[in-house]
């Protein structure tokens, strides 16, 4: 396929003068949003509209055309030359249209009509909705070409980890024409392990001795690459493994693997929707290297093929599902639901990271017979996946594989998790939490000490009692990061500060809980920044260790204190441990008190973490790579801000503007002054389509300016 992104043209209102090619317009490149806009206070009305995207392209090599749309929120509407060509409904799952019939020799001209209005015909529209749904073509676009008769899907899945079941269609326009195939299992290292014959339409079984099983550790991915005659060849990525969800657990190869997740939404600050594929990338990194994450559910809708793709690389399992948030339409509503389950299991059932469907609209209430379409849609489609489908009802009608439920029942003194025979009507399948927290207790970066604290110890109580009766397959908890939302919901900005991270993923104290659980590296958090002032009547309380060390050993002044290794959190792989506050009196009037917390693991101090007053604050910026690309279209870098003192520490009451300038070859996204919300901040940067050097300045009134410095190659 060739890339589509550069060279579109853009009005934010749609004539149809505009789409005979008429007029002036605004040059972009996709990924594209309809409308920039602030951090808090993000009004719904102002990406709400029918706007226009055209482009002049002339045609490669090839006899039949095809353009695809991977991201168009919400209903879109192709014309190629002035004719219609189709319309595509729901902006979460790819639009593919062939548009043969309508281009020609020389210059032709695609223009498409995208409402981004909440349109009740389509889903997720109709009712309210807890996050905002911005428009525009705001995934990549692609053109491609093909001759007469072309493959146009392979679907490989593993019944076991040594057979690859290959499902080939054809498109064929040639009368007669055969369907036989070959059918080659290339390794990483491009080398044939495998290869076979056999008939499109049916199931081409391959056997690979001694084939590498995908999993969370060593994610092996294999190609597959069928061959039609000499007319056309066609390769999709796929692992070798097994998932199935039982009574009891969930089993990755036949191993129990716990689901220690987070739920993701993909908006991001200024730009919504659209964002280079490297900061979906990114996001996936962070999951899995700085939360530590086994899992990420993909609320409410199927997200960029970049990020899962990332989630193959990286190892990291995904529970996707269909587009929607707690209402069902009318009939045609429903039969675009279906619809959507569709699209979705056939564009995405290659990935080996994702191991659920979610078929049921998150939340909504029974509806046996359209439940009944959407489920058997996905398993007519995937012989080799379970579904499932989100709910807040207990006992609800469960006509999936898995029960997954929103369990928001802890509310700080009671049980994190309601037993599993309290909430599904069948016990002999698989169940997990879906979602919980969120709502429950809505905590900001800039909050208290004590309240950060809360929230990270309501994430540890919830996975704990999930753990307890061994009946739980995992936990999703709500959500990775802050996010805009409708006047409904959040807390009067527009957002809901329901994230383990802000907005621009900078981590509040939570997500050290995340990061505790795994084993790879050390981890020490204290929740507290133990200054006695913040606290009522100066009293801490207890403080909390988040940490994967054996034990800490406190030090006053470097005076030995205490050592701390007990966890009331018995299931967890590493239950915070925590530190009665009688451990730690600090005299007024004497010098600064230094509290030195050392986390020791194996007999070795792995992590030390030093708190103690002072005012030497220092800004420190982190991007997310220096190097950028020019590919096929613009490249991102995501910049994330922290003011720190003297020993690291995010200063979370210390909020003074930031102001960033961009110079060379890329381009400030966003406002160039924000605010740093709870000792942190973020920006983004953008290539502007040349290679070259670009430096990023950050400065701060009263403190060091930092530079960054990026390379901007041209691929
Ligand atoms: C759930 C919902 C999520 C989010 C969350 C907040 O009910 O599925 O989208 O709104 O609550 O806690």
């Amino acid at each position: 396929m060739i890339a589509f992104n550069n060279g579109w043209e853009f009005v934010p209102e749609w004539t149809d003068a505009f789409g005979r090619g008429e007029g002036a317009a605004q040059a972009v490149r996709l990924p594209h949003t309809v409308k920039e806009v602030p951090l808090h206070a993000v009004d719904e009305k102002a990406y709400q509209a029918v706007s226009g995207y055209r482009k002049r392209f002339t045609l490669p090599a090839g006899k039949r055309f095809f353009l695809q749309l991977d991201g168009a929120a919400h209903i879109a509407t192709v014309y190629v030359n002035g004719r219609e060509i189709g319309r595509h409904n729901t902006g979460y799952t790819a639009y593919r249209v062939e548009i043969t019939d309508a281009v020609r020799p020389g210059e032709n001209l695609v223009a498409v009509k995208l409402d981004s209005t909440e349109n009740p015909a389509t889903p997720p529209f109709g009712f309210v909705i807890d996050y905002l749904t911005y428009g525009g073509l705001y995934r990549p676009a692609w053109l491609d070409a093909k001759g007469e008769d072309y493959i146009s899907d392979v679907f490989v899945y593993t019944p076991d980890l040594h057979t690859a079941a290959v499902q080939v269609t054809l498109d064929q326009k040639t009368a007669g024409a055969g369907n036989a195939v070959d059918v080659r299992i290339l390794d990483a290292a491009g080398h044939a392990v495998a290869q076979g014959q056999g008939a499109a339409g049916g199931e081409i079984r391959l056997d690979v001795p001694g084939a590498q099983a995908w999993d969370l550790d060593h994610p092996t991915l294999y190609t597959c690459e069928v061959t039609l005659r000499d007319a056309d060849v066609k390769t999709v990525v796929f692992g070798f493994r097994t998932a199935e969800f039982k009574a009891d657990a969930f089993y990755l190869n036949g191993k129990k693997t716990y689901l220690r997740g987070l739920n993701r939404h993909q908006s991001y600050p200024y730009t919504g929707y659209a964002v280079s594929d490297s900061l979906q990338v990114e996001d996936a990194r962070i999951l899995k290297e700085e939360l530590g994450c086994t899992a990420v559910r993909t609320s409410h809708y199927p997200q960029s093929h970049a990020f899962i793709d990332a989630c193959d690389r990286m190892g990291l399992l995904v529970f996707t599902e269909i587009p929607g948030w707690q209402h069902i339409g009318d009939e045609s509503w429903k039969l675009q639901a279906v619809e959507n389950t569709k699209e979705m299991v056939l564009q995405y059932r290659n990935h080996p990271s994702i191991v659920l469907w979610g078929v049921r609209i998150n939340e909504s209430l029974d509806d046996d017979e359209f439940y009944a379409r959407t489920n058997a849609a996905a398993h007519a489609l995937d012989p080799s996946r379970q579904t499932s489908g989100v709910r807040y009802l207990q006992k609800s009608s469960l006509l999936e594989d898995v029960y997954a439920f929103n369990d928001f029942s802890h509310t700080g003194n009671n049980p994190g998790a309601l037993p599993k025979a309290q909430v599904t009507p069948d016990r002999s399948k698989g169940f997990l939490i879906s979602e919980n927290n969120g709502h429950m207790f809505p905590t900001k970066s800039f909050d208290n000490w004590a309240r950060l604290q809360e929230h990270a110890l309501r994430h540890a109580r919830v996975h704990n009692d999930a753990l307890q009766d061994g009946e739980h397959a995992g936990c999703f908890s709500w959500c990775m990061f802050d996010y805009p939302t409708h006047k409904d919901f959040g807390s009067g900005d527009r957002i809901c500060y329901h994230g383990v991270m802000d907005a621009f993923r900078n981590p509040k104290l939570a997500a050290a809980f995340y990061a505790s659980q795994q084993d790879e590296k050390p981890v020490l958090e204290v929740t507290s920044s133990m200054d006695i002032g913040d606290y009522p009547a100066s009293v801490i309380g207890d403080v909390w260790l988040l940490t994967n060390a054996d034990r800490v050993d406190l030090y006053k002044n470097d005076r030995f204190v205490a050592s701390f290794s007990e966890t009331p959190f018995a299931n967890l792989p590493h239950g915070p441990m925590p530190m009665k506050a009688e451990n730690f009196i600090s005299e007024w009037g004497d010098r600064v008190t230094e509290w030195r917390f050392d986390a020791v693991k194996d007999g070795k101090v792995v992590k030390s973490v030093t708190k103690a007053a002072n005012c030497a604050l220092r800004l420190e910026a982190t991007p997310s790579a220096t190097l950028l690309t020019e590919g096929d279209t613009y490249d991102m870098a995501a910049v994330r801000v922290r003011i720190v003192d003297k020993w690291g520490h995010t200063t979370p009451f210390v909020q003074p503007p930031l102001l960033f300038e961009v110079t060379g070859a890329a381009q400030l996204v966003g406002p160039a002054a924000a605010t740093a919300e709870g000792g942190m901040g973020g920006t983004y940067i953008r290539t502007v389509g040349r290679a070259g050097k670009a430096t990023l300045t950050i400065r701060c009134p009263g403190l060091e300016t930092v530079s960054i410095a990026f390379d901007v190659n041209q691929k």
